[in-house]
C-alpha cells in the first residue's frame, strides 16, 4: 500500500516533528513526512526539517490578523499542493476554526503534554505540580473543534517525583510524547483508527 503523505504543523522547536521524521524512516512505516509547515517564520523546527531533507513551508498567521479562516485557507492550499493525506499538529500554537477542523476531520492528530482530560490548555507541567498529582503524561488525540477535547488515541503515563521541577517533569513527559506520537500516527495511517460522530460525542468536554 502507498504510504500516507503527512504534514506536520509546528510553531517552535519541533522535537515531536523530529520524532515523527525519525520513525517514518523505517521501511515498514505506513506514512512519510512529506511537508512541515510553520506559522512562525523563525521556528527552529524549520531548520531541523530542512536538514532532514523534508519540504518546508511558512504560512505566517500575522498578515491575516484576526481573519483566522483566511490564514487557514492559505494553509489548506499548501496542504493540497503537496497532496497531503494526514495532519499532525506538533506544538502548533494556533486555535483552528470549525471550518478547518471539519475539512480535516478524522485525519488530524494533536499531541498534548498531559493526561487528557486533565490539564487542557497551556502550562500543563506547572499546573500538574501545583495540583500535586502523582502521575502525569502525554496524550495523542483526534482534533475536534473544541481545543484539547478530541477522542484519545494514545496516552503514556509518567511518575511525578517529589524532586520534580517544571523542567524535569517536562523532559520526562516529552520523552513519552516522542514514543506515542509515532505509534499513534502509524495506527491512523494503517487505517486502524477512525473518528465517528459517536466517539466525538462521547469524548467531548
Ligand atoms: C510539546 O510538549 C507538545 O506536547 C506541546 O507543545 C510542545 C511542543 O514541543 N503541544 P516540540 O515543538 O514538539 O518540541
Amino acid at each position: 500500500m502507498a504510504k500516507k503523505r503527512v504534514a506536520v504543523l509546528i510553531s517552535g522547536r519541533g522535537s515531536n516533528m523530529t520524532a515523527l521524521i525519525e520513525a517514518a524512516k523505517a521501511q515498514d512505516y505506513p506514512a512519510e513526512i512529506a511537508l512541515v509547515i510553520s506559522n512562525r517564520p523563525a521556528a527552529p523546527g524549520l531548520t531541523r526539517a530542512r536538514e532532514a531533507g523534508i519540504a518546508t513551508a511558512i504560512v505566517d498567521h500575522a498578515p491575516f490578523g484576526a481573519d483566522r479562516e483566511a490564514f487557514e485557507r492559505a494553509l489548506d492550499e499548501e496542504l493540497r499542493a503537496h497532496r497531503i493525506d494526514l495532519l499532525c499538529l506538533a506544538g502548533f500554537m494556533r486555535v483552528l476554526t470549525p471550518w478547518f477542523v471539519k475539512r480535516w476531520q478524522g485525519r488530524m492528530l494533536n499531541i498534548h503534554p498531559a493526561l487528557l482530560p486533565q490539564f487542557k490548555g497551556l502550562d500543563t507541567h506547572r499546573r500538574a505540580l501545583a495540583a500535586g498529582v502523582k502521575e502525569h503524561g502525554a496524550t495523542v488525540h483526534f482534533v475536534v473543534a473544541e481545543v484539547d477535547c478530541g477522542p484519545i488515541v494514545a496516552q503514556e503515563r509518567v511518575p511525578v517525583l517529589d524532586s520534580d521541577t517544571e523542567q524535569t517533569l517536562a523532559a520526562r513527559v516529552l520523552k513519552a510524547e516522542h514514543r506515542i506520537y509515532p505509534q499513534a500516527l502509524r495506527a491512523l495511517a494503517e487505517g486502524r483508527l477512525s473518528l465517528t460522530s459517536s466517539s466525538e460525542e462521547k469524548n467531548a468536554g
